[in-house]
């Protein structure tokens, strides 16, 4: 591993690459990254650099979102497998349909969706940002896709704005039900429970804090709390283990596992950088549409 971390490293430097991973990935990716974190950190981070090459160490849609932004770098995705169930949810077409059936209201489209889809939107948004992002819109009624959880959540936090969630979920997170809630508020009363949006909304009520991933990370390094039940993907209590080993974290369920997050292996890192293969390519009529999508977010979220 040692040997394969040294040449990634070597690599990056030769042709001014850098390596961005999400806070699910495998943990021993993050000995390669230059930058860990949310979706939201991310993407940001892909429009700042002056890198010729990015790696992405994720999923498809986040990619994709690095391309949309920094047209003029080489994308790269270690493994072009690595998709997000909740993106697949929907395509271009029900997403027409979609806003058809739900016509005069903005639609305000989460990360977690492809370019073909962003391209019809109005603003994106992500997990850290929503409540902003729809807030910002000052409008009565948004339509939001694909996450229904995400999306009725919001709706609950902002209270004047009805919000029309398209039907889709990420699997991993939906699974949470209130009971699992419950019964760890009984087993660890004086544990701090932290979720993610992406759980139902009477799950995500239940939380002492709900936000991104990086926002959970960022509640356990300020909190003066030791113990935290966490209600995301593993890849969350790995790092906070990693980096807190005096506090205790525990993972709601053990199935919390992003399969398609896991795929990215060290391998697969290098060999794509050595031989600069898995390339993001897009369609430019569709690049330059979903493009006012994700800057109108980061304009908002500066
Ligand atoms: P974050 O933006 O919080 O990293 O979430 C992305 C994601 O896919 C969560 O399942
Ligand atoms: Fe997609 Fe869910 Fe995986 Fe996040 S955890 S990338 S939403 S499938």
């Amino acid at each position: 591993m040692k040997y394969l971390i040294e040449k990634i490293k070597k690599l990056k430097e030769e042709k001014n690459a850098i390596i961005l991973a999400h806070s699910y990935q495998n943990i021993e990716v993050d000995s390669v990254a230059d930058f860990v974190g949310d979706s939201l950190y991310l993407s940001q981070k892909a429009k700042e650099t002056d890198a010729d090459i990015i790696v992405f160490a994720g999923v498809y849609f986040m990619a994709q979102t690095a391309k949309i932004i920094s047209p003029e770098k080489k994308v790269l995705l270690p493994n072009l497998n690595a998709g997000c169930l909740m993106a697949d949810m929907i395509n271009h077409d029900q997403m027409v349909n979609f806003k058809k059936n739900h016509p005069n209201a903005p639609v305000v489209c989460y990360i977690n969706s492809t370019a073909e889809v962003k391209a019809e939107c109005d603003i994106c948004c992500t997990s850290s940002n929503a409540l902003k992002i729809v807030k910002s819109l000052n409008t009565p009624k948004v339509l939001f896709l694909p996450d229904a959880n995400l999306g009725k959540w919001v709706e609950k936090k902002l209270k004047d704005v009805e919000v029309i969630t398209y039907d889709g979920n990420c699997p991993v997170h939906h699974g949470v039900e209130i009971r699992d809630i419950e019964l760890a508020r009984k087993k660890y009363p004086n544990a701090k429970i932290l979720i993610h949006p992406e759980c139902k909304p009477e799950v995500s009520v239940l939380g002492d804090y709900v936000g991104s991933t990086s926002g959970i990370m960022e509640y356990v390094r300020k909190s003066k709390d030791r113990q935290f039940v966490i209600v995301t993907e593993k890849g969350v209590c790995d790092r906070l283990e990693r980096d807190y080993p005096d506090k205790k974290f525990i993972l709601i369920k053990n199935n919390m596992l992003c399969e398609s997050m896991k795929l990215t292996t060290l391998d697969e890192i290098l060999y794509s950088l050595e031989h600069e293969v898995n390339e993001i390519t897009l369609d430019e009529n569709v690049r330059k549409r979903s493009a006012n999508c994700i800057e109108r977010m980061l304009k908002v979220s500066k």
